[in-house]
């Protein structure tokens, strides 16, 4: 019997994966150019880590999390997000004495036990910058321009920013009493999980994705009318960070974030083309969770990008990315004892950076500028018995179908002035 993959996951296949490298070249130019340096973390992590850090009760810890003991009983899980292993990171390697602020990013896959559709997977990859160290409301909007940067150098259009803050635990505290009160008179009308969350964490009532709990708290008190004094400020102070950044942004109260670490700004972007998974980046400020993990009092803020999801949104918008086998040359060999030379032509075209592939065999003309064709190179190169007695080879443009003969010394100068 053949085995298969398992649902909500997916191989990525060299056409596709020449997209991701594209992205992932993006990111690291701008990671880069705006101070960051990446971070690789484990793919798992004690369970303990995202049950004190993204919190118990939300869905992706209580439901979504893939979790094992290993050889010796301790609960492992496969990482559902980056931050929290992040956060572990600089309290492991006391990064809090480092010059501040330490500015990380990172790229890899995350795991979360989700129902698959469109846009939501199993396995997905993020692209996630996390900023310690300085409560600055100038760090979150720059961190939101990083993010807004990136989908503009791809050449994302369509998309929004929306902007939240869901205030520190003082404001949360106000929140949550005046959301209980709100929601207590109306409780049998509330799911289980709803019913549970009400005791033990009424915040998370807010996601809940039943009709007829979202039916009871379209009215509901929103966080943002909660906010103290301090919170308002910072909050006021971003939108004005975010003026002077030039960045244009919509105020959402119902803006609720699945994940328990949050303090003050919130924030997603959506793109309208993808369907119901629209959220193709999101973030925000933790500046209780070094602490909550039991690091020293540390700032947080920081954002990820779902890969998948801004792939899908470029491929709504018909935007291609440059094509690497475009790029590529086909060495074609005709006649007797020209194999020999059309092996020293690819090597010296790879040792010049250039791509290069060859027929192996030695088949016949049509056959090899038929496997040309097929690789969809660029140019092809024919190594013939004639232009090899003259020193030459001849050089044919795939796409016009125009062939000159060039001395071979010339061949790769010619090729180098084309691409540039
Ligand atoms: P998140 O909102 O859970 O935040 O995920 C961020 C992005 O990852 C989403 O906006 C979405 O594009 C993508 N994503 C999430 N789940 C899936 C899925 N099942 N399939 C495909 N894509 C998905 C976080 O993970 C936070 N760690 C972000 C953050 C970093 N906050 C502060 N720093």
């Amino acid at each position: 019997m053949r085995v298969k993959k398992p649902r909500g996951v997916f191989d990525i296949l060299p056409d596709k994966l020449e997209k991701w490298q594209h992205l992932e070249g993006v990111v690291r130019d701008l990671a880069h150019v705006y101070g960051y340096r990446e971070i690789r973390t484990p793919i798992f992590e004690f369970t303990e880590l995202f049950q004190r850090g993204v919190g118990e009760e939300t869905d992706i810890v209580a439901k979504e999390m893939y979790t094992f003991p290993d050889r010796r009983g301790r609960s492992l899980s496969l990482r559902p997000e980056g931050t929290a292993a992040v956060v572990r990171a600089f309290i492991e390697h006391n990064m809090h004495a480092w010059p501040q602020p330490v500015k990380l990013y990172y790229i890899g896959p995350m795991f979360r036990y989700d129902r698959p559709q469109a846009g939501r997977y199993r396995q997905f990859h993020q692209f996630g910058v996390e900023v310690f160290g300085c409560a600055e409301p100038a760090v979150d909007a720059e961190v939101i321009k990083l993010l807004l940067q990136f989908y503009e150098v791809l050449g994302l259009k369509g998309i929004s920013l929306e902007i939240s803050s869901v205030g520190c635990p003082k404001c949360r505290n106000e929140f949550t009493d005046a959301l209980v009160s709100y929601i207590r008179p109306q409780t049998a009308g509330l799911c289980k999980d709803c019913r549970n969350r009400l005791h033990r964490n009424p915040l998370r009532l807010l996601d809940c994705k039943e009709p007829g709990c979202r039916g009871l708290l379209t009215e509901a008190p929103v966080p943002l009318n909660y906010l103290c004094p301090v919170c308002a400020a910072h909050f006021a102070a971003l939108r004005n960070e975010l003026l002077a950044l030039n960045i244009s942004y919509n105020i959402n109260p119902h803006l609720v974030r699945g994940l328990d670490y949050y303090t003050g700004t919130s924030f997603e972007v959506m793109h309208a083309g993808i369907g119901a998974q629209n959220a193709i980046g999101a973030g925000g400020r933790y500046d209780n969770l070094v602490q909550t993990c039991g690091g020293p009092p540390t700032p947080g803020v920081g954002f990820a990008v779902g890969i998948e999801r801004t792939l899908m949104a470029l491929q709504d918008q018909g935007i291609g990315f440059p094509d690497a086998a475009q790029e590529g040359v086909f060495v074609v060999s005709v006649g007797e004892g020209t194999l020999r030379h059309a092996l020293r032509v690819v090597q010296a075209l790879r040792e010049a950076g250039i791509r290069a592939d060859r027929d192996y065999a030695g088949r016949g003309l049509k056959t090899q500028l038929k496997q040309a064709h097929r690789r969809g190179v660029k140019w092809v190169v024919i190594v013939g018995e004639e232009e090899i007695s003259r020193g030459n080879v001849a050089l044919r443009a795939m796409d016009t179908g125009e062939q000159i003969e060039v001395n071979e010394s010339e061949l790769i100068p010619r090729l180098r002035a084309w691409r540039a």
